[in-house]
């Protein structure tokens, strides 16, 4: 089969797409507590939180904590039962014990007043390569990447494509990133592909159509060729197909090529991810269910099963990949 086109490059430079994204950030930025703070303290409090709660539950139990516990001399100081119990709240408690024992460090080590660097802060016991660079970026405006899950998807998609990307790579891309910044904007930065990751590029269904960068977006941009090469397909008659009956096995074998035509050149998809991209309602019982509709395309050269075959269990079927023959 003929390859399909590289899809075209996006017409803006790599600059002027980071300046539209800051340009976005600007108009558009959630207005969260962390946010109007410069202090270390208070922003590496809100990224323990973070690190295992959702923002819209962190908001109205951050100035809470802070409250009882505004400095890392009032959290060093304060019996461990008490951190315990502010944090009731949050949940994963082991997070309040660690910051207990973080704070009476930072107090013993520094008195409180935290170095720059992210890898002297590193030394800390419970500061991880994230909240060093969260720290470093938010409370003293170091040029570093602070790299959430939703700026890592962002920067995935938008620099890079739809293919999954080595950690290396996604590295040197991100290090680019702030490198090229103008001056003082890497906490913007940060914080524009995490919005932008939140509100907009979500990982299930993501709204491009209300992206600002969605013309010059890699991903976007092999989606939308992919659509049209599938549309181009079917060809002017299509209407007047019959349409398969929704939830029928064909319906679903429809939707499994249409999603197999979707990867990238080469790619597979592991079942499960598949699973979910053609059902909704798709839950890991229905695995069996799944594959048998694969085999089947199998078998009629629509698809390539990338396992050993006689599978039946569940967890042997977590393995399995799917993609075009
Ligand atoms: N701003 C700074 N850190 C953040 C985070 N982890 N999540 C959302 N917004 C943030």
């Amino acid at each position: 089969m003929k390859r399909p086109p590289k899809p075209p490059e996006p017409r803006s430079s790599f600059r002027e797409r980071m300046l539209r994204l800051l340009a976005w950030y600007q108009g558009a930025q959630r207005d969260l507590p962390w946010r109007h703070t410069r202090d270390p303290y208070a922003i590496l409090v809100a990224e323990v939180m973070l690190q295992q709660t959702q923002v819209s539950r962190v908001v109205p139990r951050y100035d809470q904590f802070l409250a009882c516990f505004p400095t890392w001399h009032a959290l060093a100081d304060a019996p461990v039962a008490d951190v315990i119990r502010a944090w009731e709240p949050l949940g994963y408690n082991r997070r309040a014990v660690r910051l207990h024992r973080l704070a009476q460090a930072a107090v013993h080590r520094w008195d409180g007043d935290l170095p720059h660097e992210p890898e002297l802060l590193r030394c800390l016991e419970g500061i991880g390569p994230y909240t060093a660079a969260a720290v470093a970026c938010f409370a003293f405006g170091a040029p570093v990447p602070v790299l959430d899950t939703n700026a890592r998807r962002v920067l995935l998609r938008l620099f890079l494509g739809p293919a999954k990307a080595q950690e290396r790579e996604l590295r040197a891309l991100a290090q680019e990133a702030v490198a090229a910044l103008p001056e003082g904007q890497a906490p913007a930065w940060n914080q524009a592909l995490m919005d932008l990751g939140a509100t907009v590029c979500t990982s299930r269904k993501p709204l491009c159509p209300r992206c600002p960068l969605r013309a010059d977006c890699r991903s976007a941009l092999w989606m939308q060729r992919a659509n049209e090469r599938v549309a181009e397909a079917r060809g002017p008659y299509r209407a007047l197909r019959l349409k398969p009956f929704r939830g029928s096995s064909r319906y679903y074998r429809g939707r499994i090529v249409h999603q197999l035509r979707l990867l990238p050149p080469g790619e597979s998809v592991a079942l499960e991810e598949l699973g979910t991209r053609v059902k909704t309602t798709f839950a890991v019982t229905e695995l069996p269910w799944l594959y048998r509709l694969v085999a089947t395309l199998e078998r009629e050269g629509l698809a390539r099963v990338e396992a050993a075959s006689g599978l039946t269990l569940n967890s042997e079927l977590g393995h399995v990949r799917v993609r075009l023959p």
